[in-house]
């Protein structure tokens, strides 16, 4: 059988995935990769073409492709017949669970769907190298990849306060989302200034705590998690300060080692986000660095032998690719150990150091 992944959306998160299924879909066992875009604007046209010529095969509705094709695209397929012949869809937008109501459940064809960080509900939320284990072939067809801030706020719990069969040692988390006003694809939404958010969730703060309780409920943790979120007038990326209170002693030195142990967190001493983001910029994949977060060691702090302190930043978007990619393959064939080979072709941009 074929094994056709299906992106919908071509935005901050759908492009850069449809260049990097199309780059490395021999590796990972995909045969096509299809891509949904629903508005045919003049100012899109490069990068639709730059993705065509990569492999990539343009769907689009019906009423549309005489508009993309005005435009010299070819649109290889209609956009129900796209989703029908999928073997798994990645919704990329800010639509994923009215695109399920609407579209998902009433398919047969594909053998599962993932969802990005806003589509809460979606399906069982998931975030690389935190609970694999909670994914059931055959049962989870619907999966939900958290927000990139999520992905930050589970990577710091799970590295510092696992303790494998002695279960965990986290108290207490806090966590303040400094986020970048808006994505340096995005015109619309900067903020002039900082814009300090609400707690309109009385248990969690913000949803970044909420979400990263879900997680971890998959796992059957009930973890006491608090986040609160301002804006921030950059566009560079995001900046988390934390706070995690332990059940244990620990030294700062086990702090850094634990960080250092985890290959999927990048560590670093540069402190200013710029500096961060241009590592990406340089070496990364689409300027994307894959690591679930970047540490930044001269802020670790151990407060009364309990208390973890430090910054992190988050690398928007390039944790959620990984996240994403890992999903695809394990649904088209759940098996973690062959994932992690099929991964193995974008490891490189996986950094444990910036
Ligand atoms: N940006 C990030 O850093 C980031 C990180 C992690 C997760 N996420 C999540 O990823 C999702 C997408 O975010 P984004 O930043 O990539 O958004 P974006 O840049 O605004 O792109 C959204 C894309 O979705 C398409 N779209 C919107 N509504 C659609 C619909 N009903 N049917 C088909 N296509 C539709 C748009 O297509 P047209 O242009 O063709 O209309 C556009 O290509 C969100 O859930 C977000 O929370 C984003």
């Amino acid at each position: 059988m074929k094994r056709v992944v299906h992106v919908v959306g071509t935005g901050t998160i759908g492009e850069p995935l449809i260049g990097l299924f199309t780059d490395f879909r021999d590796r990972m066992g995909i045969d096509e990769v299809t891509f949904h875009k629903r508005t045919p604007l003049e100012s899109d046209k490069a990068r639709i073409s730059h993705l065509l010529a990569r492999g990539a095969k343009l769907a689009t509705d019906r009423d549309r492709v005489n508009s993309f094709e005005n435009m010299g695209h070819t649109v290889s397929l209609d956009a129900q017949e796209a989703l029908e012949r999928a073997t798994v869809v990645v919704d990329c937008t800010p639509a994923g669970n009215q695109n399920k109501e609407d579209y998902y459940t009433k398919l047969t064809g594909p053998m599962g769907y993932l969802a990005q960080g806003s589509e809460f509900g979606f399906g069982k939320p998931f975030a690389r190298g935190i609970n694999e284990e909670a994914l059931v072939a055959g049962d989870d067809k619907y999966i939900q990849i958290v927000s990139c801030n999520t992905h930050s706020i589970t990577t710091l719990v799970k590295t510092i306060c696992d303790e494998g069969e002695n279960g965990n040692c986290l108290e207490r988390g806090n966590f303040v989302c400094m986020r970048r006003a808006n994505d340096i694809t995005q015109v619309e939404k900067f903020v002039p200034a900082p814009s300090v958010g609400t707690h309109e969730d009385p248990q969690f703060g913000t949803h970044h705590a909420r979400d990263a309780f879900g997680v971890f409920q998959t796992l059957d943790l009930d973890l006491d998690l608090f986040s609160s979120a301002v804006k921030l007038n950059t566009q560079y990326m995001h900046s988390m300060w934390f706070q995690l209170r332990l059940t244990r002693d620990m030294e700062l030195e086990e702090v850094i080692e634990r960080f250092r142990a985890n290959l999927r967190v990048a560590t670093t001493s540069k402190r200013e986000a710029n500096l961060v983001f241009s590592f990406g910029r340089d070496h990364g994949y689409y300027g994307r660095i894959l690591s679930q977060t970047v540490v930044v060691l001269p802020t670790l702090l151990v407060r009364n032998k309990r208390e973890v302190y430090g910054f992190c930043f988050t690398p928007q978007d390039g944790n959620s690719l990984l996240s994403s990619v890992a999903a695809t393959l394990w649904l088209m064939e759940p098996d973690w150990e062959s994932v992690s080979e099929r991964l193995e072709p974008i490891r490189r941009w996986v950094y444990h150091e910036v």
